[in-house]
């Protein structure tokens, strides 16, 4: 059987002017590319136009594994997280963990590990269990009420998921479909102006002056006082000495101590790394979703396949921690997703000197692009690169792909600290959705993949569901 393509935007027919690359990167950093990208190893290299005053800057594109390597791994430390990240994300992560650099980032690391250790994973799992439970109620009431037979907006129903995810194992309680809907509404905005805002800040623009950036700044304000208010009742639960949950993420990072300084998180340190788990946990997997349950419903036969195991593994009793393991074919479309649609599909690091990577000579302050994207769908690499095919992660003829050119968490120190997580929320939440519904594509409907901060479907991911009996 032959296997489904997966969709990928059109490449450049041809190695366009550099004001066309930055009209299309604005729009979305996946359209910046012609086919040959998608074959070549070389260090790419683009010298971007800076307004007068600027100092010259260059963005070089990574590739080769060897390179990679050298900069995620090796010499992490003399290659920071790129100033481009903090800038488009500061006001909503301040200095949260995703975008610190330095001894700031390792405190912050040593600090949150332990929150994410295969025991807190195991005890969060029952969390993640009743909100899978609740997102098959809420279609099922869906089904049932005025919208039925109308299709299903995967990608917003899988946000509501995620979010509902993180809320119940950050603060023990789940989230409310208004906040759900407010907070998926203020990152649509936030994503819209700080990716294109922070892609000409690559340039030296002063954005602040420019139409947009009080409406993000609102909209990283409005995501911070939604995450903020449990967080101050909980403070004040324990100033005041009342009972409070023990087993959650936040009991764990009020909990936390340096073990080199012996300090804690204050307030406001605690308020981004909330943030930072809040949009690095719950975006990137609800994309992940999303993505997941599209090409299933464009695959009936590998559907068919989840809907087996899922049987097979829960029966009918509500699932358990044990279950996960056991859902191999379901964790291969999982992996088989996040290599067509890495969420975060591009990741971005800072030179601090003049470096030789490849054939290339780096001044310092450069940016070092590593599109996961191109990595993940590479000629070089992949047989059948655009094809879903989640077999191929069992076979022996992936296996050094595997290896080489998929790394949807990344690598190095700075690898994803939720990656255990996000998988056994995705792994879940397809068997578990699968085992009540057969979901269908909509007629005439293919989703068109853009990458703002994490990569989504532009125009949606509408999906047909029926019950199963
Ligand atoms: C499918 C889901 C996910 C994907 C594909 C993903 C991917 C990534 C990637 C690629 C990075 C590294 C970025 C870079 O190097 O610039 C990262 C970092 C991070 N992720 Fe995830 N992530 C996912 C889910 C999660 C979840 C569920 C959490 C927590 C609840 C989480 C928390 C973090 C944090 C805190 C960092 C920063 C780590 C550091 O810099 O030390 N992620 N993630």
């Amino acid at each position: 059987m032959s296997v489904f393509i997966a969709p990928r935007p059109p490449p450049l027919p041809k190695k366009g002017s550099l004001y066309q690359y930055l009209r299309i990167g604005l729009r979305s950093a996946l359209s910046m590319f012609v086919e040959g990208s998608y074959g070549t190893l070389q260090v790419g290299h683009i010298r971007l136009p800076t307004l007068p005053l600027g100092r010259k800057r260059s963005l070089f594109i990574l590739r080769a594994f060897d390179v990679l390597r050298e900069v995620l791994v090796r010499r992490a430390a003399d290659f920071p997280k790129s100033m481009l990240m903090g800038s488009m994300l500061n006001q909503l992560l301040g200095d949260g963990i995703f975008v610190s650099n330095g001894e700031v980032w390792r405190r912050q690391r040593r600090m949150m590990d332990p929150a994410f250790s295969v025991a807190r994973i195991r005890e969060v799992f029952p969390m993640m269990r009743d909100a899978a439970e609740a997102a098959v109620q809420r279609l099922d009431e869906r089904l049932a009420g005025a919208g039925a037979g109308e299709p299903v907006m995967m990608d917003v129903e899988t946000t509501h998921f995620t979010g509902d995810i993180i809320f119940r194992t950050i603060y023990s309680e789940p989230i409310t479909a208004g906040r759900s809907q407010d907070i998926f509404q203020a990152f649509e905005t936030f994503q819209d102006i700080g990716y294109g805002h922070g892609f000409l800040r690559l340039l030296r623009v002063p954005t602040s002056l420019l139409p947009g950036a009080g409406r993000g700044a609102r909209a990283a304000r409005r995501i911070r006082m939604h995450l903020k208010r449990p967080l101050d009742a909980r403070l004040k639960a324990l100033r005041e000495g009342r009972p409070t949950p023990r087993d959650d993420i936040l009991a764990s990072l009020i909990a936390a101590v340096d073990p080199e300084t012996g300090t804690s998180f204050d307030e406001t340190e605690l308020l981004d790394q909330i943030a930072v788990l809040f949009l690095a946990g719950h975006e990137t997997s609800a994309s992940t979703l999303a993505w997941a349950m599209y090409l299933l419903a464009s695959c009936p036969h590998l559907q068919e396949r989840v809907h087996a195991e899922a049987v097979q593994v829960f029966g009918d009793r509500p699932a358990q921690f044990g279950d996960i393991k056991k859902l191999a074919f379901t964790r291969d479309v999982v992996r088989e997703t996040l290599r067509l649609y890495p969420p975060v599909a591009f990741v971005a690091r800072d030179s601090s000197r003049e470096e030789k990577l490849g054939n290339r000579v780096v001044p310092p302050h450069s940016v070092m692009f590593i599109p996961l994207w191109l990595l993940h769908r590479h000629r070089e690499h992949w047989p059948e690169p655009d094809g879903f095919d989640p077999d191929r992660f069992e076979r022996d003829d992936s296996q050094e792909a595997i290896r080489c050119a998929y790394m949807p968490f990344s690598m190095g120190p700075r690898v994803c600290v939720g990656a255990s997580f996000a998988m056994q929320e995705t792994v879940l939440y397809v068997a578990w959705l699968i085992r009540h519904f057969r979901f269908s594509p909509l007629p005439g409907h293919t989703p068109q993949p853009v990458s703002r901060l994490t990569l989504r479907s532009l125009n949606g991911i509408p999906l047909i569901v029926e019950r199963r009996e």
